[in-house]
């Protein structure tokens, strides 16, 4: 079967239940009609938005995405939510490592691997995220942070099922920003995290994991980015939030 092209919304901290509900409202109608034979369409709500996503959008092709996840199962972790009660929710996709989890909460490659593992063994499909800031782009320490991010955030997978493993370059001085890496950035970066991936798990599994872009993505810049051969689809913040904005994004010819 060819690879599919992932197009995931990360709606970071931002639709309730009511903004949930006129965001679905529009966009399920609408998503109906494009043809997804060779892509797959996710949206990560915020935690307290995914039970009444998943009461929207079931039967449709929406898959259920979450923002990060617990590494273990249940327990005494105040504010923590456990991958199993995701799954339980429908949740498939989890993004974890996200720089905002890294950068404004502190998280680190050791937390991460831990929550990869747990949601991992939970039998849903982390979504790991990678990215360097300007200053170490700048000090061209790209490859070694996105090497160390991939490796530590990986360690504790020592084998992978094919189709169970996702993972996003979002170049930190690109979210949010505005400004987005030109396509042959992001596909340095793409070829550079493919080939680790190989080293790590053989070049045939490595083929098959999805290596998404972040950062800035647009309806005006994603034919461009999608086009680039290890660029297999994208995480899309701030233009995910408009429905009309995120079906351009996913209507992009392939
Ligand atoms: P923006 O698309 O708003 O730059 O955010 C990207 C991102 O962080 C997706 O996870």
């Amino acid at each position: 079967m060819a690879k599919k092209a992932y197009f995931i919304g990360n709606w970071k901290m931002n639709h309730g239940i009511s903004g949930t509900k006129s965001y679905f409202e529009r966009f399920l109608p609408e998503i109906s009609k494009v043809d997804l034979s060779k892509k797959v369409v996710g949206i990560a709500p915020p935690f307290t938005s995914l039970a009444f996503a998943r009461k929207l959008t079931e039967g449709s092709p929406v898959k259920l995405c979450a923002q990060n996840a617990c590494f273990a199962e249940k327990g005494a972790y105040t504010g923590e939510v456990s991958p199993l009660m995701l799954k339980e929710l429908g949740v498939e996709y989890v993004i974890l490592g996200h720089s905002e989890r890294r950068h404004i909460f502190g998280e680190t490659n050791e937390l991460i691997k831990k929550r990869v593992k747990g949601v991992y063994q939970a039998g849903l499909t982390p979504i790991l995220c990678v990215g360097e800031t300007l200053e170490e782009r700048k000090l061209g320490n790209t490859f070694l942070v996105v090497s160390e991010q991939l490796k530590q955030g990986l360690s504790e997978l020592e084998k992978v099922e094919e189709g169970r493993l996702i993972i996003a370059y979002e170049p930190v001085w690109a979210i949010g920003t505005g400004v987005n890496a030109t396509p042959e950035q992001a596909e340095e970066v793409h070829f550079f995290l493919r080939d680790l991936l190989a080293s790590m798990y053989g070049k045939d599994l490595a083929q098959t994991i999805p290596i998404l872009y972040g950062g800035s993505v647009t309806p005006e810049n994603i034919a461009d980015l999608i086009k680039e051969p290890n660029v297999d689809g994208v995480l899309v913040g701030g233009a995910s939030l408009d429905p009309e904005k995120f079906l351009k994004v996913v209507s992009v010819a392939i």
